[in-house]
């Protein structure tokens, strides 16, 4: 009796620190980015030699689900819509809208995802937004442990690929180890 409570109880342990340790190699994997939208400039109507500004801000960086912007506005809003009402700057019937001066909108799905100003005019000069989310089935390489720099990041992604592979390699040892001493002690337990 005694022995078979001893047995389960290990086995409990063992369960769960397999179980902590899947969790905690997946958390750098997931790690979230959340991206100020236009940087310095906010989202605001781009000078009149610089209408593309958003997109080649979208274009300098890499969206992956989970990942989020922050869009920071005064006297303005902004609309989720489709590509339709994108390119037209048709605020009639947006997907969502914002207006309290700072919105953060997740990015829950691979694909397009089309912002624009509520204000038609402001939108028609500029003020337009459309970000690819990379889809997950894409080979995207690994974020290391330490989330890198925005500017880093966006500049050189793969060599982030050997950290992240190491810090993977690192803990699945850790947990063979692990899981070695658990099975160790269960064979020697009385
Ligand atoms: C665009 O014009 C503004 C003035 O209207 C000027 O300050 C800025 O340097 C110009 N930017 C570019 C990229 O030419
Ligand atoms: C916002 O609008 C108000 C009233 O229309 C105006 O007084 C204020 O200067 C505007 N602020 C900005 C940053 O444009
Ligand atoms: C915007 O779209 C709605 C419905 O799709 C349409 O009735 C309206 O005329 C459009 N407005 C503009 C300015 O294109
Ligand atoms: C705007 O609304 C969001 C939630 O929708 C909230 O988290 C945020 O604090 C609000 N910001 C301001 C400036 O009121």
């Amino acid at each position: 009796m005694q022995k078979y409570t001893n047995m389960a109880s290990l086995l409990g342990l063992l369960c769960t620190s397999v179980m902590v340790i899947l969790v905690s190699t997946n958390v750098p994997v997931k790690a979230a980015k959340e991206f100020k939208v236009g940087e310095d400039l906010g989202w605001t109507v781009p000078d009149a030699n610089n209408t593309a500004i958003f997109n080649q801000w979208a274009s300098r960086n890499r969206f992956h689900i989970g990942d989020s912007l922050s869009f920071e506005y005064k006297n303005d809003s902004v609309l989720v819509v489709d590509k339709y009402d994108y390119y037209h700057c048709n605020t009639s019937k947006p997907i969502a809208a914002f207006n309290n001066g700072t919105s953060v909108v997740k990015l829950d799905r691979p694909g397009p995802f089309y912002f624009i100003s509520g204000n038609p005019d402001h939108c028609k000069n500029g003020q337009r937004l459309l970000v690819d989310v990379m889809s997950p089935h894409k080979i995207s390489p690994p974020t290391s442990a330490f989330p890198p720099e925005p500017d880093e990041a966006a500049a050189s992604p793969s060599p982030t690929q050997s950290s992240g592979v190491l810090v993977s390699v690192t803990l699945s040892s850790v947990s063979v180890a692990l899981i070695a001493t658990f099975v160790t002690f269960l064979l020697s337990a009385p």
